[in-house]
């Protein structure tokens, strides 16, 4: 845990963080930190025989603390019985038992499994008329104060910055009321609402003015995609821009944060402008690439100048002048780019990513979904093909949720008109088929499809993947549909990994024995499911780890459709000439049902293909730009060391 003190008069940070943060190793432990400090004021107030107020937020980021506080009730006796609570907000229109509403979500996670008396929590009414909705935050506002105000108040934060659904813009006096969503939070919970257009446009939330009113203010954020609203918000100047600004002006507000979250804060992104550091490679590394991006120069023109007035003159007292720690850190990234990466063989491998021998060796890429092994690492899937390697594919769940109905629909009526005109008498075929189009078509938003029409979906994602193997020249035996168990719930929401899953991961890796792994390493999926599959891999890797073949095995992490390894992490780069870059959008190309606008899009409007290329050009171009040879485009690895 690294905890930021904020020294108000002469304090270091403040010169970049505006408001306190501590940075746990991961949400599991910050979450118990939280738990912990709830259940102390409970009981504090309970021994003085008051009431204790908390204003409580909903979303993926409190689930951990309402499980652990859950835990507490039922193996500690933690009692919510002098709890009164207030959530933040909730969807407008919203009916209380729709299984998106933020009464549901309470009920289920925390105010159903705990003490709390039904009288004593407050959630906005997602059903009142337009014309209540004024007096009716009047009220929720006045019940709140007669109280005495929030005792503590747990906040998660929006992409845009949004505490609550105080949305940018948001005045630092704004009253509880009915606000309009944000396009960018609309899409973040698209997801659940199956698609935009059944995602609602407004909402209530408790204003900002109440919220700062608050006597403690406690952010919790995970994840590296919130990492860069969380440096806005702690280090950036306060704007309504970002509403979580506002808290740098709260005098008892902490953002809790996980490693991932927290890692864009001046104090970890760049150590040295902070404080004194132990100078370890991987940070030399860092510090002068991003030296010479920040002052846009190439490596080997850094000056000793460019060092000392950046923060850095005790690196060039240790290991300068600067051509000295230059020429050290060009030749790093320039042994990072290779052609072959399996290896080349009956070369010197000594400065290179891969081992030269074996010069044939089997390789397994786990693909999360059917199409991340084309998107990420296609160039590299091919090269490695190309050069002779035996290239087997895990395709480790069916991806069946992102393919749209009438997708599925089109699929099923071929096989039906493909029997008419043959005269195939398949009359369960057609059943199918019938009980698919009355399925889909009185299909209700949020509503699970059926096991059949998932199966359908699951099988056109299917074929898409062979294809894309036999494009690249896979035979089918060496393409493996894994269908991980966790993935098949039907819903967005997945189940955690299980037994099985990593049962199913390390069964492949035995029966290959490979010499490379690649996987997934892309945690800011929004689904989690880069992240369960990576657990999987991880799991099975560590479990099979004294067998005797795993001693030539090296696990290499490929990113691409969410994020990008930062320059400083990459240890392999594959370069792709324009030839091999058009090469590889065909082999994307051939999953049809994820182009043209898919079911889970998120924020970034482009295409797969498009973020693909687009990514893999700027890697090429931070290579260029720091004065190493310019490619077309480049796919980066970073090795798991086990
Ligand atoms: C929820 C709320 C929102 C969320 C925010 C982050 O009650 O008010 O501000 O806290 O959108 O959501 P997650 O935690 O799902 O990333």
């Amino acid at each position: 845990m690294f905890k930021s003190h904020i020294d108000k008069s002469t304090g270091f940070e403040k010169r970049f963080e505006n408001a306190g943060t501590i940075v746990y190793e991961n949400s599991a432990e910050a979450s118990k930190s939280v738990a912990k400090e709830i259940a102390d004021l409970i009981r504090v107030r309970q021994a003085q025989k008051q009431p204790c107020i908390l204003g409580l937020a909903t979303g993926s980021s409190p689930k951990g603390l309402y499980a652990e506080l859950v835990r507490m009730h039922k193996e500690e006796g933690l009692s919510f019985k002098n709890v009164v609570s207030f959530n933040l907000d909730e969807y407008y229109p919203m009916e209380p038992d729709s299984i998106n509403s933020y009464v549901r979500f309470m009920k289920e996670l925390l105010f159903d499994q705990v003490d709390i008396l039904p009288e004593n929590y407050h959630i906005p009414n997602g059903m009142l008329s337009k014309e209540g909705i004024a007096d009716y935050c009047d009220q929720y506002e006045a019940k709140i104060e007669a109280l005495g105000g929030i005792d503590l108040q747990i906040l998660g934060i929006g992409g845009n910055g949004h505490i609550g659904f105080n949305e940018s813009g948001s005045l630092q006096n704004s009253k509880t009321r009915l606000v309009a969503l944000d396009h960018v939070t609309r899409v973040a919970a698209s997801n659940d609402f199956s698609g935009l257009n059944n995602t609602p446009r407004t909402a209530i939330t408790l204003g900002i003015k109440k919220i700062m009113e608050a006597k403690r203010v406690i952010l919790m954020a995970w994840g590296e995609r919130k990492s860069n609203i969380i440096k806005a918000s702690v280090e950036g100047a306060i704007t309504n821009q970002v509403p979580a600004s506002y808290l740098q002006e709260h005098n008892n507000a902490t953002f809790v944060l996980d490693k991932e979250a927290g890692s864009k804060l001046t104090r970890i992104n760049t150590p040295w402008l902070v404080e004194k550091i132990e100078w370890t490679d991987k940070l030399i590394r860092k510090a002068v690439l991003g030296l010479a991006l920040h002052l846009n120069k190439p490596i080997l023109m850094l000056t000793d100048a460019d060092y000392i007035e950046n923060g850095m003159s005790d690196l060039l007292a240790n290991s300068g002048p600067a051509y000295d720690v230059n020429i050290n850190i060009f030749n790093k990234l320039q042994n990072t780019i290779t052609g072959w990466p399996g290896g080349k063989p009956n070369a010197d491998d000594s400065k290179r990513p891969e081992r030269a021998e074996p010069a044939k060796k089997r390789v397994i890429i786990f693909s999360p979904h059917p199409d991340d092994d084309i998107i990420s690492m296609g160039g590299t899937f091919k090269r490695l093909h190309d050069q002779g390697h035996e290239v087997h594919i895990g395709y480790q769940t069916s991806g069946n949720i992102a393919v749209a109905d009438d997708e599925a629909l089109r699929f099923a009526s071929f096989v039906c008109d493909y029997n008419n005109k043959f005269g195939i008498k398949n009359t369960e075929a057609e059943d199918i088929y019938k009980r698919a189009v009355t399925f889909l078509k009185n299909k209700k938003s949020s509503e699970i499809d059926t096991e059949e029409v998932r199966y359908i979906k699951g099988l056109i994602r299917k074929g898409e993947a062979r294809a894309t193997c036999h494009f690249i020249g896979i035979p089918d035996e060496q393409i493996h549909f894994m269908e991980l168990p966790f993935y098949e719930t039907g819903a967005i929401k997945k189940n955690p990994i299980g037994i099985a899953d990593v049962k199913m991961t390390s069964d492949l890796i035995e029966k290959i024995k490979p010499h490379q792994i690649y996987a997934a390493g892309d945690l800011a999926d929004p689904h989690g499911t880069h992240k369960v599959c990576l657990d999987a891999v991880f799991e099975a890797v560590k479990r099979l780890k004294p067998e005797k073949y795993m001693k030539d095995c090296w696990v290499w992490l490929y990113r691409g459709a969410w994020q990008e390894w930062g320059v400083d992490e990459i240890e392999m780069a594959v370069p792709m000439g324009p030839g091999q870059v058009l090469e590889k959008r065909k082999g994307i190309f051939k999953h049809q049902s994820q182009k043209d606008g898919v079911v889970f899009q998120g924020t970034d409007s482009r295409e797969f293909w498009q973020r693909a290329e687009d990514r893999n050009r700027e890697t090429a171009e931070l290579y260029d730009q720091l004065g190493l040879s310019h490619y077309a485009a480049m796919e980066a690895f970073v090795r798991w060391i086990y």
